[in-house]
């Protein structure tokens, strides 16, 4: 399964400081994406309290667009930004300062990295989708307060926040809490999108092909093609993503033990009765 799209990645060269320094690099990281089966990215330089602007990411996104088919690099780049969680943020939305992914509704959203998460991030989640935008999180494994406790993260997905997890946290290169918590993560069913966040060619870019191997073996094939094709497909035509419900701990454990039961009833009709004993 190749052809994927990947929603979250830093390869406009020079706007953010994460990002490749130079166009030569972002070509670079191009080509690199193509090895890795993506077809299609979304450019989503950091973004806080409106800098870089709207349209500066975009006159930027163009030069890069431009230069890809020059070049006949087979990867197609849309535009959008990944903007930090502050204050304003709703204010700014209102006024149409913020990018959202290919400019349609989708808004990709960060929270400071290993801090708690901010008092306001509620009511601010909702006064955006009150503005019609549809609000992402992304790569929340990362945010100290989901590594300790999934209860709030699965009332904001409940209520209609979607979730993007960083492909490379599941080799657990971004640490082993990192990892953990992205683990318990797909077990609640609080993984909708996934993003490389790549900044350059190697890196988490190159953990891409292990990490979907993992993924597989956890999830199946199918799950890891609606989170890296059907979802994005869905999202890049302005469409409601098709998300599961989210599990509570103990939904979950009722669903493992239906598993176990039914895996066990299977294996006494086959003639292995004590297998799961
Ligand atoms: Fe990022």
């Amino acid at each position: 399964m190749k052809g994927y799209t990947d929603l979250h990645l830093h390869i406009i060269p020079g706007i953010d400081g994460d990002g490749p320094a130079d166009l030569e690099s972002s070509l670079q990281m191009a080509r690199g994406l193509v090895e890795q089966g993506f077809r299609r990215v979304v450019a989503t330089p950091h973004c806080f309290e409106g800098n870089p602007s709207v349209t500066e990411i975009l006159e930027r996104w163009r030069q890069l667009d431009g230069e890809l088919k020059r070049r006949e690099i087979p990867l197609q780049v849309l535009p959008g930004a990944e903007l930090l969680i502050e204050p304003r943020l709703p204010e700014r939305a209102r006024q149409g300062q913020v990018l959202p992914l290919n400019r349609g509704r989708y808004l990709l959203l960060e929270l400071p990295l290993f801090q708690e998460v901010p008092p306001y991030l509620e009511e601010l989640l909702f006064e955006l989708k009150a503005c019609g935008y549809a609000p992402i999180l992304a790569h929340p494994e990362r945010v100290k307060t989901f590594q300790r406790d999934l209860s709030l993260l699965s009332r904001l997905v409940s209520g209609g926040l979607y979730t993007q997890l960083t492909i490379s946290s599941l080799t657990g290169l971004q640490g082993s809490t990192v990892q953990r918590t992205a683990g318990r993560m797909l077990d609640r069913r609080l993984v909708h999108l996934l993003g490389t966040d790549a900044h350059s060619g190697g890196g988490r870019l190159l953990e891409t092909g292990p990490a979907l191997k993992l993924l597989t073996k956890k999830i199946g094939a199918a799950g890891v093609e609606a989170m890296l094709k059907t979802r994005p497909e869905q999202l890049l035509h302005g469409q409601e993503l098709e998300i599961p419900t989210v599990l509570t701990e103990k939904s979950r454990w009722q669903l493992l033990k239906k598993k176990l039961f039914s895996n066990r009833r299977q294996g006494m009709s086959h003639g292995r009765g004590t297998r799961f004993t």
